[in-house]
């Protein structure tokens, strides 16, 4: 991606899930996808944490207008968060295809909050709800911690809920 290039995504319907992100042109693995922006905020502030995200304990990102707030849930994404707070940004884990969304798995990114009950994802391992990362597969979260795809916070999180 060009420094200040409009990111090569778009906003549009994705299903049951309402809106999502779609990728305008393809991406290589290891790629920067997106950015998130948006205000810093301490979760006291937020009402509505739908098109958040979290970068630290009760730190999170609010909403930029942007595509970055329309970023679905897969449990078998093509993206993983990198997060150097307060900045965050999703990487590409595989090649992506023009038209194909732009999804990546809610359970690296949360600490203690409760998610969505329903998960519509579709994907052939879809695990049916988004859990916390504690709650992954022992393999799974060995696979995240590998990638570099889970916040140190998430990480701090886990090792509390394990103590
Ligand atoms: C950051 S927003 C994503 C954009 C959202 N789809 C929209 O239309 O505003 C997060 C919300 O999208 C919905 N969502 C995202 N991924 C989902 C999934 N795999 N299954 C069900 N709902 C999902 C949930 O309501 C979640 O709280
Ligand atoms: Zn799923």
């Amino acid at each position: 991606m060009e420094p200040g290039a409009p990111p090569p995504v778009r906003v549009a319907t994705a299903g049951p899930q309402g809106f999502g992100v779609f990728a305008l042109g393809a991406f290589r693995k290891g790629d920067c996808v997106l950015e998130f922006g948006g205000e810093l905020l301490p979760e006291e502030l937020i009402q509505d944490f739908t098109h958040t995200i979290q970068v630290d304990d009760g730190l999170f990102l609010g909403p930029s207008g942007g595509s970055d707030d329309f970023v679905n849930h897969s449990c078998n994404p093509n993206t993983y968060l990198v997060s150097k707070p307060p900045r965050v940004w999703l990487i590409a884990s595989r090649d992506i295809l023009p038209g194909e969304e732009i999804t990546f798995d809610y359970a690296t990114g949360t600490g203690d909050r409760d998610e969505f009950d329903v998960c519509y994802c579709g994907a052939p391992q879809c695990r049916g709800r988004v859990s916390r990362f504690w709650d992954l597969p022992p393999k799974l979260q060995r696979f995240y911690r590998k990638a570099g795809a889970v916040p140190n916070f998430v990480l701090q999180t886990a090792r509390m809920k394990r103590a």
